[in-house]
């Protein structure tokens, strides 16, 4: 029996398999157990409504698939008062993506989950690559990341992971300045910024231009960022990006992560999630490791 819990700051999840945000809703219960996950991740919910970015929105590539989606959704009230019902379907700690254009925002948004049932934790995107209006993302830099953190850290009492931005000059710097802003983890990372050009229309593939940039292509770019972080922080780190099979998550968790998220994968394949948990179990069982959470940072310098 290998022991697949794992510790993300002051929370215990059952495994260490979950989904990346946006990937999935509650439907995905129709295709296997969704109680079977280490946590839940909802898509970002905004404070407000949301149009969302102009079509299309998505664009699938050799490698991967870009998107511009743009965080479209109903805003923080529909989210406490409806979709929260969904959600409290299902026993995994439930982690709330959120978003937001400005740090008061982000705070009050924070407060707000805090005094929602059900909510365990929240994820602070603040790295979504779709949003030009509002400056990007405040994870590019390490001061304007800390300043949303901080502010959330001051609202509210619930975990606050940190969904890091890989379009920045310096992940690690900005991974130790949400660190210190009181984050009790950092996921790594958000989709990176890439572009494709219809030749015929002689115009970008997306509506809105560029987009974030996802699945196996990213791996080896997503599994860098981790290692670069888990050296640089203290706190746990959620690996994201590309990760498609349990070997994949191997690679993730060797390089320092704790637990990690799939994403795309998971369009290819709805049973992807469930796939890296039981290949996760049946590699740890192979080689001997009595706790999943043995193999965090294996691969790292001087291990
Ligand atoms: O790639 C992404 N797309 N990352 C985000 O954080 C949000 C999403 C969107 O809605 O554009």
């Amino acid at each position: 029996m290998v022991n697949m819990a794992v510790r993300i700051g002051p929370m215990t999840l059952a495994n260490p398999v979950m989904p990346a945000s946006g990937t999935f809703g509650p439907e995905l219960a129709q295709v296997f157990d969704l109680n079977r996950l280490g946590a839940l991740v909802t898509k970002s919910v905004t404070p407000q409504y949301r149009e969302g970015n102009p079509l299309p929105r998505l664009c699938e590539t050799e490698a991967g698939v870009l998107n511009s989606i743009g965080i479209p959704g109903k805003g923080l009230d529909h989210f406490c008062a409806q979709a929260m019902a969904d959600w409290r379907r299902f026993t995994p700690p439930l982690v709330v993506s959120l978003s937001a254009d400005s740090v008061a925002a982000f705070a009050e948004a924070a407060a707000r989950l805090a005094a929602t049932p059900g909510v365990a934790a929240i994820e602070a995107n603040i790295s979504c690559p779709n949003l030009e209006e509002d400056g990007r993302a405040f994870a590019m830099h390490p001061e304007s990341a800390a300043a949303a953190i901080a502010a959330m850290r001051a609202a509210c009492a619930l975990p606050i992971w940190a969904k890091l931005s890989p379009n920045t000059a310096d992940i690690a710097a900005v991974a130790r300045a949400v660190e210190e802003a009181g984050a009790d983890a950092v996921v790594v990372a958000n989709t990176i910024l890439g572009l494709a050009i219809d030749i015929d229309r002689m115009a970008p593939k997306l509506g809105a231009g560029m987009g974030g940039f996802s699945g196996p292509a990213f791996k080896p770019i997503a599994l860098r960022l981790v290692w670069q972080c888990a050296q640089a922080v203290r706190v746990p780190v959620i690996g994201v990006g590309g990760i498609a099979n349990a070997e994949d998550a191997v690679e993730f968790l060797m390089a320092g992560a704790s637990a990690v998220q799939v994403g795309t994968a998971s369009f290819v394949s709805p049973n992807a999630m469930p796939a890296v948990l039981e290949g996760l179990e049946a590699f740890c069982e192979r080689r001997g490791f009595a706790r999943v959470s043995d193999l965090t940072g294996l691969a790292l310098p001087g291990r």
